[in-house]
């Protein structure tokens, strides 16, 4: 058989975040490669990324703050497409989202 293709290459900032760790497992499952930022790649709270099984070699994790340019253009390489989930919430101030929005 021929060599495969490679696969289709996206990043998800802040991969390590809520949403962004679903998006990271479903996109693994479809079969991309995965470039996640993480403001730090060895907090514990990151572990569940390690772990996202048989597809892990499809998975790279890049240090970045979202703030960091050069950071983030290395993480890009190669992409694309970016899913751009790192950011700030606030736990004091966004309580409900969606009741915030209504309220306006
Ligand atoms: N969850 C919901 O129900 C919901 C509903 C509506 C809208 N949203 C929106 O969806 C987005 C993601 O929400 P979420 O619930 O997934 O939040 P989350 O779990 O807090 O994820 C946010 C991620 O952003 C990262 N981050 C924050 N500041 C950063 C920085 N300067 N550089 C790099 N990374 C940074 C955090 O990384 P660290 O771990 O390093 O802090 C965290 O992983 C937000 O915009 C939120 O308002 C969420």
């Amino acid at each position: 058989g021929g060599k495969m293709a490679p696969p289709r290459r996206v990043c998800v900032t802040g991969g390590g975040g809520f949403i962004a760790s679903w998006l990271v497992k479903l996109l693994l499952s479809r079969g991309y490669a995965v470039h996640a930022t993480l403001r730090d790649p060895c907090d514990p709270k990151n572990v569940h990324l390690k772990q996202m099984g048989e597809v892990r070699e499809n998975l790279h994790l890049f240090k970045a703050d979202v703030l960091d340019y050069d950071a983030l253009t290395r993480a890009f390489e190669g992409c694309e497409g970016v899913f751009h989930l790192a950011t700030p919430v606030p736990e004091d101030k966004i309580v409900d989202p969606e009741a915030g929005v209504l309220s306006n």
